[in-house]
């Protein structure tokens, strides 16, 4: 009988550590997910197999349509992830799975920070000539978010759903639901300068970085994603930082024709 109860006693026990480990490894998983989230709000997360913190429940249907919402049909997007004009946009979805097939450091372009992120191959010249004017032109830059990947985008998004106090609009304004970031891409680049010690956000808008590449980024391949004054039509908040490399030719185009670039890209989607 004492041997009986003693078993019982043992595997009690032995359940309650395994559940104590069991939590503390979660914790641990938690605690080093937020820690690479933190460095995403700074933007400057590497490499991203990150464990997405575990996603609230959230019902994304939405009775209000503000112009921030998302239609109730997502499709899926019509070229490849790998064609630089593909749409991908509030609509237009990435499939999850989809990774660039040429991503490399951005460092390779001599951009400040690079170091810390991953763009397709494709563009590194480019943006390097485009780095190089604008030291030339006394103009600091640096980059503050490169690649994205699917899961990224999980955690960012509900990263600022909490900052934003579980707010759907106020988040969907700033930040992308996965599949549906450029940021996806690996063509999409959220610049900074050392005018404002490398942050991201608003005041980006303040710097001469941020004119010089209003002016002239283009030249380059680079054309910004979201503008000021056409929120109703991109989905979000003007992102003074956030530019998207779509070529020479092409950005030229978007240039001349004064077209911004979201209406030019549902225009050959
Ligand atoms: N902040 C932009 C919209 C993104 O999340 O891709
Ligand atoms: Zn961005």
């Amino acid at each position: 009988m004492g041997k009986i109860l003693s078993t019982i006693v043992a595997f009690i026990l032995a359940i309650n550590t395994n559940t104590v480990v069991y939590e503390q490894k979660s914790i641990d998983k938690e605690r080093q997910s937020r820690v690479v989230l933190e460095n995403e709000i700074q933007e400057s997360v590497v490499v991203d197999e990150i464990v997405a913190i575990k996603s609230p429940t959230i019902s994304y249907s939405s009775s209000s349509s503000g112009w921030w919402t998302y239609p109730s049909d997502i499709k899926g997007t019509t070229r490849s992830g790998d064609d630089l004009l593909v749409l991908v946009n509030k609509e237009y979805q990435l499939p999850s799975k989809y990774t660039p097939s040429d991503l490399v450091s951005a460092s390779l372009s001599g951009i400040r920070k690079g170091e810390s992120f991953l763009l397709r191959n494709i563009l590194i010249n480019d943006l390097k000539e485009l780095v190089t004017a604008a030291t030339a032109d006394g103009i600091d830059l640096s980059i503050r978010s490169g690649y994205r990947s699917y899961s990224t985008q999980v955690s960012t998004y509900n990263y600022w759903l909490s900052v934003n106090g579980g707010s759907i609009s106020a988040t969907d304004k700033i930040s992308a639901r996965a599949g549906h970031s450029q940021h996806q891409l690996g063509t999409a680049v959220d610049f900074s300068s050392s005018e404002i010690q490398d942050g991201l956000g608003g005041v980006f808008s303040s710097t001469k970085a941020s004119v010089w590449l209003a002016n002239n980024a283009w030249k380059y391949g680079f054309v910004i994603s979201y503008p000021s004054g056409y929120e109703s039509v991109t989905g979000y908040n003007y992102e003074s930082w956030h530019y998207r490399y779509i070529g020479k030719t092409y950005a030229q185009e978007v240039h001349t024709s004064g077209i911004i670039l979201e209406l030019y890209l549902r225009s050959k989607n």
